[in-house]
Formats: structure tokens, sequence, C-alpha cells
């Protein structure tokens, strides 16, 4: 496990993730934003496009709920317990807006595109209801509220990317960013409500990719994360058929695009995710494994280990496929860390069919796992043409086995570590001791070793001493001087 990831809940830290404030310190006379996100990482750079918005329109983010004019709460939707602590926060707020009844309560993302106006029926505090799609329109929807109207604003869009927004950095860690390079998903994996809240796929301009990863890199950032429901799809000026759309223009794919950002510089450590079994390339790969600020790690969702639970999900490959595509990364980059994401308990999984996903577990062994109960989403494929069958009770029990065996190979893949020399970006402090550092390897595990010399953003070669199946521990064997 890595550090802080809650592995037996819907929510995880870092991608369905938990509630985390980000906010930033705001002037005393501007009117002041609070916003609170809920959900994957897309969502939270979803949120630095609305700070920035708003900045535009005269607002300032603060990290203060009391002192906040407007409260904006980003969403997520994608397991039913996602949903169920936004409704308890939003409970919170009910009384907050009952002694101060001129605070703006809205709701933006996921679960506003799915609930709708109904939200406004349903939880009576709500004043603003935005989906992911309809950002610029805030200040205007703002206007309405302050004039006394409810406001809504769902609509989804074909092209909407945000490619000219700056967002404006929530996170103050100045190490590690965001930066989103497509939304929405035309997947339909018959489980997953994101095609319904995010609407149909669509690529940003790799330009404005690019100046969003130089920028960060000269502001001394030191490691961006390219985000995407399914990176490997990610296309420009390219239909989907890979026909050219403008033949006066450079197309651009995905290793393509990874190619440009690693150009920056060296020093500027690239990661992406999400990575999908079935358009995942060895072009990717081979672009992976000739630049060596492209991180070798890959997050590759398998969902179940049987080939025919896989078809009633709608996910396009088979185990042998999937076994195929682990096979060529570890043929292509030698030494690239794997994680995945995992459901048991899915419509009609039988206990037969759960074995193959325990089986594969102990053939790929991946370094790190998501691992979540089926929860049936409203309107989704898998609930409009299968039974939620399989009981809670055994839904927990195949959960439990799972993270059992996760976290066995997790203390094994780190344990083979120990002795080894990993390059670390140095992040923050570690969460248990301001003695101590954190920062991650090349690999993504978190790596923890004593305050020294050197600060973050700084690159440290890192014995590896000992460990946790979560954390390698460490000491720091040089400091690396800046390339540029
Ligand atoms: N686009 C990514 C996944 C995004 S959602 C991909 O295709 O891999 C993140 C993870 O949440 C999924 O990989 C899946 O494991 C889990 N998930 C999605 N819908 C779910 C549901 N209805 N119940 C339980 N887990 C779900
Ligand atoms: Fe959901 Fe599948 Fe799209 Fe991932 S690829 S967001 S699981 S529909
Ligand atoms: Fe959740 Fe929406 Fe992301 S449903 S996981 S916030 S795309």
């Amino acid at each position: 496990m890595k550090e802080g990831v809650n592995l037996d809940k819907e929510i995880d830290e870092s991608r369905q993730g938990e509630a985390t404030m980000i906010a930033s310190e705001g002037s005393k006379t501007a009117k002041k934003l609070y916003v609170e996100s809920y959900g994957c990482a897309m969502n939270f750079a979803d949120s630095e496009v609305v700070a920035s918005i708003m900045s535009q329109n005269g607002y300032t983010t603060t990290g203060d709920v009391e002192e906040a004019d407007v409260v904006l709460i980003n969403t997520c939707s994608i397991r039913e317990n996602a949903e169920s602590s936004v409704r308890k926060r939003l409970t919170n707020f009910k009384k907050r807006k009952q002694r101060q009844p001129e605070l703006i309560v809205g709701i933006l993302g996921c679960m506003a595109e799915r609930l709708k106006k109904n939200l406004l029926e349903e939880e009576k505090l709500v004043d603003l209801v935005v989906g992911p799609d309809a950002y610029r329109d805030l200040p205007g929807l703002i206007t309405e509220v302050e004039g006394g109207q409810k406001a809504v604003n769902v609509l989804l869009s074909r092209d909407e990317t945000y490619a000219d927004i700056a967002p404006i950095r929530l996170d103050k860690n100045g190490v590690s960013s965001f930066v989103s390079i497509t939304r929405g998903c035309d997947n339909m994996c018959s489980f997953c409500v994101v095609p319904f809240t995010r609407g149909r796929e669509r690529s940003r301009d790799p330009e404005t990719i690019y100046n969003e990863c130089a920028t960060l890199f000269e502001q001394g950032y030191r490691e961006v994360t390219l985000l995407g429901q399914n990176v490997d799809s990610y296309r420009w000026n390219m239909t989907s058929k890979g026909e050219i759309k403008d033949e006066t223009k450079p197309t651009t794919n995905f290793a393509q695009l990874m190619e440009s950002v690693a150009s920056i510089s060296p020093d500027l450590r690239i990661r992406f995710s999400t990575s999908h079994p079935k358009d995942m390339t060895d072009e990717v790969l081979e672009i992976i494994a000739k630049h060596e600020n492209i991180c070798n790690y890959i997050h590759l969702p398998i969902q179940s280990g049987n080939s025919e639970v896989l078809k009633r999900m709608n996910r396009g490959y088979t185990r042998e496929w999937y076994l195929e595509r682990i096979e060529s990364i570890n043929r292509i980059i030698p030494n690239c860390a794997i994680s995945t994401d995992i459901i048991t308990g899915f419509c009609d999984e039988t206990e037969e069919e759960f074995q193959d996903t325990l089986s594969i577990m102990r053939e790929v062994k991946w370094d790190f796992a998501y691992m979540y109960k089926y929860s049936e989403r409203p309107k989704t494929l898998a609930e409009r043409r299968f039974e939620d069958n399989v009981p809670e009770k055994v839904k927990g029990a195949r959960l439990t086995e799972i993270i059992n065996i996760q976290q066995e190979n997790s203390l094994e893949v780190n344990k083979r570590q120990i002795g080894q020399v990993h390059k670390v970006l140095v992040e923050s402090f570690s969460k248990r001791s301001e003695d101590d550092f954190a920062g991650r390897n090349d690999q993504n595990t978190t790596v923890i070793f004593p305050k020294g010399n050197f600060g973050k953003c700084d690159y440290v070669l890192m014995k590896i001493k000992t460990c946790t199946a979560a954390t390698l521990q460490g000491e720091v064997v040089d400091v690396l001087k800046p390339s540029t």
C-alpha cells in the first residue's frame, strides 16, 4: 500500500478522493471563494480552473470557510459512498447557511451533472448547480443567485477543454501538479457513471498543454501528471478512426504529446494517468523507455481477472490481452512499476470467476492496487442490463481477500528494493515527523528519509534501508545538481 491511501474504502486519497480542502490566501477587499474538492485528480484540476475563472471576476480563494462569500463543492459520483460523503458535508453547510443566509453554496462536478436540478429540490440549501463543462458560466450564475434566483447549468459540451485558462494552483506544495489533457470518456464500461457525468471524450490542444507544463517548470514545479480517463486515446487533429482532420496541420497522439512535454527539461518529471489496456500501444511504452524523465510507472486498471466478467463490464479486452500488455511493459521498460484497479462483486460474479482475479493478482503481482466493491450507479449499462446480485457480504469478503493478497504483494515488491539506490524528488515533510522528508521514486512509491542539506524540489539519490507495504525508508547518498 502507498502511504495515506485508504484501501478498504470506496474513496481513496489521491484519485477517488477523501475530501481535501484546497485553497489559497485571499486579500481583504475582494469577495472570497472557498472550494472543496472530492473525487479524482480531474476534479482537483478542474477546481483550479474554477478558481481561475472566479479570480478573473474579482474573487480570491480562501482556505477558511468562515470568511467565504461563496462555497463551491466539486463532487464525485463514482460510487454511492462518494455521494454520501458529499451529502453529509452538505448538512454541515446547512447550519452555516442558517447563520449566514447570504452565503452562496454551489455544487459542481459529477454529482451536479448526475442529479441536475434535483439537487436544488433535494438539498434545500444549495443555490447553484454547475456541471463540469459549464464553469465559464459560473460568474454569471452567481450574479443570478445574488439577484435571488436559483441557478443551474449542466450542459455538456463536445469541445470544451478550458485550454486557454491558466489554472490557479490551489495545492500549495509547489512541486507537483496535475495537467488535464482530455475530458470526458467514450468507453461506456458498463459499471461506470463517468460517460454520463463528463460527456464525450475530447482532447486538448497540445500547444496549450506544452505551455502549461513549461510555465509550471519555470515556476519551480518539478513534476506534472498528465490526466485523462484514458490517456492512450489522446489525439489531436485526428478522428477516432485515425483519419487526419486538417491536412495542413500536424497531428499529435499520446506518445508524441509525452515526448514533447518531456523535452521541456530533463529535470521535469512526467507522470500520466489513466492508461487503458485496450488502447495502450508499444509506441507509448517505447517513449517511456526512451526518456529518463518519463516515470517508469503505469496505472493500468484490470477491474477483473476473468474474461467473461470483463465482457459484461464492456472493457474491450480479455485476461489474455491484459497479460500480453504486461509482458510488453516488462519487455520494453524493465523495472516499470504497474498498479491497477479491481472491482469485487460485479453483477453475476461467481466464486469461480472471482478466483480468476485472485490468480491474476498472484501472477502479475502489481506494485499497488486500488480496490473497490461494486456499487451500482443509476443509468449505467450494468444497471439497465444486469442485476446487482452479489450480496454485500460476499462483495466485502472478496474485497478483504484481494486487499490481503495486495498487501503481501506490495510488501514483497518493496522488500526487493532494500539496498538499491533510487532517484527521489523531495516533496514535503513526512506525515509523521518534521525531522523527515517524503518524496517519491520513479516507480511512484513514497520514500521517507531524514532531512539534510537539501529541500523541496531537489532530486536526491537514496539508498533504501527498510520498508513497509506502504513506504520505503532510506538515506540520502547524493544530492543531484540541476541539469540545466
Ligand atoms: N478511467 C479509468 C477509471 C476511472 S474510475 C479507467 O478506465 O481505468 C476509477 C476506478 O473506479 C475504476 O477503475 C473502477 O475500478 C472504479 N469504479 C468505477 N465505477 C465503479 C463502480 N460503479 N463501482 C465500484 N467501482 C467503480
Ligand atoms: Fe469509466 Fe471505463 Fe471511461 Fe474509465 S474508461 S472512465 S472506467 S467508462
Ligand atoms: Fe468521480 Fe467524476 Fe472523477 S465521478 S472519479 S469525479 S470523473
